[in-house]
């Protein structure tokens, strides 16, 4: 079992000071971000909101700028609560708080604009790691503890967040780290969440064994990964019954035993491939189980979980990632998993396309233009599917474009804990490089964006260009 995280009273009391001023409020606007982390946000705010009994409605945006906040602005509530978004547009939430529009409450894990407010809930402001200690809906987790009643327990929120956090890719394959390890210890303690040391390969509810081996690319093993007939023959070596019932088994239908005769199988074929051994190690991580939920469902694992709720808001039905959170396993499970087969195209269409353009290497940059090829709500996705790729430069963050609208480029930029340790902060290069050219972005050392106007995609790539060289020189 994991052990509780560091304790971080003044997250707490800023919590506490949040969650007072929504219990005074009449009635909230809760407005999130729409993608896992932004849906799960949305969720734990909204349940504990509505256990609390506050009065609130929900809604979604792709990108939160002057003109969401605007139309937030227009919806005429007297308390707006962010998730997952919020710190970057202190600038904007600011000046409609002094114009009195409305009074913000912040729940998220963005590095801050330039401003503050007072009901500002941010794991950076109390130095707590934004993009790998505690995501978005590990912030709204916070608060829904915050406005627990006496006799309340929002604790069965942690697997949620969870999820969130997952989504995100808080995960760095060593398990959750940090004040994430606090949400996991509540999950577990609440009895919603299992914690246990696993193969550490997406898609152990779901995907039948030969996908699930054919479809690794974090630890990539010549002859299985990528490989679908030596992924069978692989399987077919093995002292183990590889169908039940003509169906293909999963992971979650082997015993332990099977489990580790089919995991410690594939370290020797990795050994034997020459795979170096950090890289073995990393087929081992923790896994984080939702055990209330049906076995071999996407549901179950909140890898997958996380990959069905980014296919509905992604694809502007986030309404039904909502619905699913809160707990519809009939209707919007069954439309979540339909937009789930098209995100799963998608990706894979999308992946195929960056493997076979190529990308463009500057000095310090590795860069491609999607054009209109990829969604621009699943660019940064595919983005960072490439970068674990071997299409690409491992050594160099990779920077993705994709159309917008007719006059705006959305901007997606990706590296690795590798590049972040050598000073890389994409955030920052996200941000000035776009503000250079007329447009906006920011986000997470790791993983950041931007929108620019459509023409100024050059420029931008040289400054992003600069600005990298500079971080990691
Ligand atoms: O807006 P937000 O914080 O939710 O998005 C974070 C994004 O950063 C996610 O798309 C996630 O996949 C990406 N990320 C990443 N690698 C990390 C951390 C985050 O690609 N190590
Ligand atoms: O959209 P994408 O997944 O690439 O976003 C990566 C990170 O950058 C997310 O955390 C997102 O919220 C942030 N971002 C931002 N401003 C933008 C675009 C993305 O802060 N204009
Ligand atoms: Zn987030």
């Amino acid at each position: 079992m994991a052990a509780a995280g560091p304790p971080v009273p003044d997250l707490a009391d800023r919590a506490d000071a949040c969650a007072e001023r929504l219990r005074a409020a009449d009635r909230v606007l809760l407005a999130s971000h729409i993608d896992a982390d932004g849906l799960t946000s949305a969720a734990i705010a909204s349940a504990a909101l509505a256990r609390a009994g506050i009065d609130h409605e929900v809604v979604f945006e792709k990108q939160l700028d002057g003109e969401a906040v605007a139309g937030i602005a227009a919806r005429e509530y007297d308390t707006v609560l962010f998730t997952d978004f919020g710190s970057g547009q202190l600038d904007i939430i600011a000046d409609h708080e002094a114009a009195g529009d409305f009074t913000p409450v912040i729940a998220d894990h963005h590095q801050p604009a330039d401003a503050d407010t007072e009901f500002h809930l941010n794991p950076l402001l109390f130095g707590i790691n934004g993009a790998s200690e505690l995501s978005g809906a590990g912030a709204s987790y916070v608060l829904a503890r915050a406005l627990e009643g006496p006799d309340g327990d929002n604790r069965d929120l942690a697997g949620l967040a969870v999820v969130g956090a997952v989504g995100d890719m808080q995960d760095s394959g060593d398990g959750l780290v940090g004040a994430n390890e606090g949400l996991v210890h509540d999950g577990v303690e609440a009895g919603v969440l299992e914690t246990r040391t696993d193969l550490d390969l997406y898609g152990r509810q779901t995907r039948p064994l030969p996908k699930l081996l054919e479809y690794a690319s974090d630890v990539r093993i010549p002859g299985v990964s990528n490989d679908q007939a030596g992924a069978i023959s692989f399987l077919s070596e093995l002292d183990l019954d590889l169908k039940s019932g003509g169906d293909w088994r999963r992971w979650v239908d082997l015993n332990d035993e099977e489990r580790r005769t089919l995991v410690s199988a594939l370290m020797q074929r990795a050994v034997a491939s020459g795979v170096p051994a950090d890289r073995i190690n990393e087929l081992v991580g923790t896994s984080y189980t939702l055990v209330d939920e049906e076995r071999g469902t996407e549901l179950r694992d909140v890898s997958e979980f996380s990959t069905l709720l980014n296919a509905t808001a992604r694809y502007e039905r986030a309404d039904v990632g909502l619905a699913v959170c809160l707990g519809d396993r009939d209707e919007a499970l069954a439309e979540a998993r339909s937009l789930l087969r098209n995100h799963r195209r998608n990706l894979s269409e999308g992946l195929q396309w960056v493997k076979t353009e190529g990308v463009t290497t500057e000095e310090h940059i590795q860069w491609f233009d999607a054009g209109s090829r990829i969604r621009e709500t699943i660019v940064g996705i595919v983005a960072g599917m490439a970068v674990g790729s071997p299409a690409v430069d491992r050594s160099m963050p990779v920077i993705a474009f994709a159309e917008k609208s007719a006059t705006e480029l959305k901007v997606s930029a990706r590296g690795s804990h590798t590049l972040v340790r050598q000073g890389l902060d994409l955030s920052v290069v996200m941000r000035e490089a776009s503000q250079a050219v007329g447009g906006d972005g920011g986000g997470h050392d790791v993983a950041a964006g931007a929108t620019i106007p459509t023409g100024e995609r050059d420029a931008f790539i040289a400054t992003a260009d600069a600005l990298v060289g500079e971080q990691t020189s």
